[in-house]
């Protein structure tokens, strides 16, 4: 079903992509033989912090995401540019690529380097013009950097005609991200960025990379992002020492029960050691144990048609967030206060890594636009940041358009 969120996602997603076409052709000259492929954002709903835990996961994609517009050339050279950010890159495909530059085209170039790691067809491929642009903003926790990965991996294969599995696209961007941009991420985003489909939910166990879509019946419940407008350049040094923790108390506590990653420890063997951990460390412990039962029964509670439960463990997930895993910060805390005093909202949480960006909100259908009213007014009341709120049903996955 088509819902009013949605109907206004991919008008402006068509208008989005109308500039860019726009900017293409200011950038590159005429714009005939363009084509131009989207990849989504995405938020989660639960599981926060559990993919590098080897925990469960339930992503959903937004209708807002990169726009690589694309252009074979004649010869064999190839150039990035962006519309939004400054410098590019231009190479020669048949000769030697350049290393990590710290800027945003690792992001694409990672990519490339990916894809070429198994041989093209045609040997060196034909040369392309490549715009990056679209509507997702940069540092909110809607996974930008795993968004034109995938752009870029989809992008390139159909120009290409590689004919990689929407799959191999994932590990292509994570590759990317991994390999060459060097961040130690968890698979969460390529994954639910490359494998989202319309109206579902993906679940996604990181464990063993099982994943199956969960229907979200967009006549009764909406998702709501509302961005706090908070960017903290400490987001990434946070994050990693998020990911440290975590694994001292995975080492710690396998010593006494055999386990693959953190969430494996059973709850009575973290009880019967947890003063044998830094209290700090026991803390992140504690949160990622209880968010892995936690995302079982929001799961359960989804497919036996019960969204009740599911926001309350939302809910549940900031307050374990705030509390134990250290990673919200006040506006996001007032945010999901206020979002759940809303008529119509069952439950919120901050979405991403934290310390800024978005919340994620589970409404009724029909509680939108009280929800916008109330929130941006208290919000703004008392922060310096006007609010932005958008509703989803689950977005599209990669595609051309
Ligand atoms: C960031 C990371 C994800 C995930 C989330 C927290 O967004 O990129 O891999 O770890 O934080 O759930």
């Amino acid at each position: 079903m088509t819902t009013p969120g949605q109907l206004e996602g991919d008008a402006a997603l068509l208008r989005c992509a109308e500039e860019h076409l726009s900017a293409f052709r200011d950038r590159y000259g005429q714009e005939e033989g363009v084509r131009c492929f989207f990849a989504p954002g995405r938020v989660n709903l639960m599981g926060a912090h559990l993919d590098y835990n080897g925990g469960p996961v339930m992503p959903a994609a937004v209708d807002r995401g990169t726009l690589v517009a694309v252009r074979p050339r004649a010869d064999q050279r190839l150039r990035f540019a962006s519309s939004s950010e400054d410098g590019g890159l231009e190479l020669d495909l048949a000769g030697e690529l350049p290393p990590r530059s710290g800027r945003w085209v690792d992001y694409p170039l990672g990519v490339l380097i990916e894809l070429s790691k198994r041989p093209m067809a045609d040997g060196v491929p034909q040369g392309v013009d490549v715009l990056f642009g679209g509507n997702l903003p940069v540092g909110a926790g809607l996974s930008s950097s795993a968004s034109i990965c995938v752009g870029t991996a989809l992008a390139l294969d159909r120009i290409w005609n590689l004919g990689r599995t929407p799959l191999e696209l994932v590990h292509a961007a994570l590759g990317a991200e991994r390999s060459f941009v060097g961040v130690q991420c968890g698979i969460m985003d390529p994954y639910a960025v490359g494998l989202a489909r319309s109206g579902h939910l993906l679940w996604l166990d990181c464990k063993d990379a099982s994943s199956q879509h969960l229907p979200i019946d967009a006549s009764r419940v909406t998702i709501g992002v509302a961005d706090s407008g908070v960017r903290r350049e400490l987001a990434r040094g946070a994050f990693n020492q998020r990911v440290a923790e975590c694994r001292r108390a995975f080492e710690a506590l396998r010593v006494h029960h055999p386990a693959d990653c953190l969430r494996d420890v059973p709850w009575e063997v973290f009880e019967t050691h947890r003063a044998e951990l830094d209290p700090e460390v026991a803390r992140r412990a504690e949160h990622v144990l209880r968010e892995v039962q936690r995302t079982f029964e929001a799961r359960d509670a989804l497919l036996g048609g019960d969204l009740v439960p599911l926001g309350r463990k939302m809910t549940e997930a900031h307050v374990s967030l705030r509390e134990l895993f250290a990673v919200s910060c006040a506006e996001l805390d007032a945010l999901v206060d206020a979002a759940v005093e809303c008529p119509g909202v069952l439950g919120s949480r901050l979405t991403g890594a934290g310390f800024g960006g978005c919340v994620v909100i589970l409404l009724e259908c029909g509680s939108e636009e009280e929800l916008r009213r109330r929130l941006s007014a208290s919000y703004e009341a008392r922060f310096p940041h006007p609010l932005r709120i958008d509703f989803y049903s689950g977005g599209s996955g990669p595609r051309e358009l």
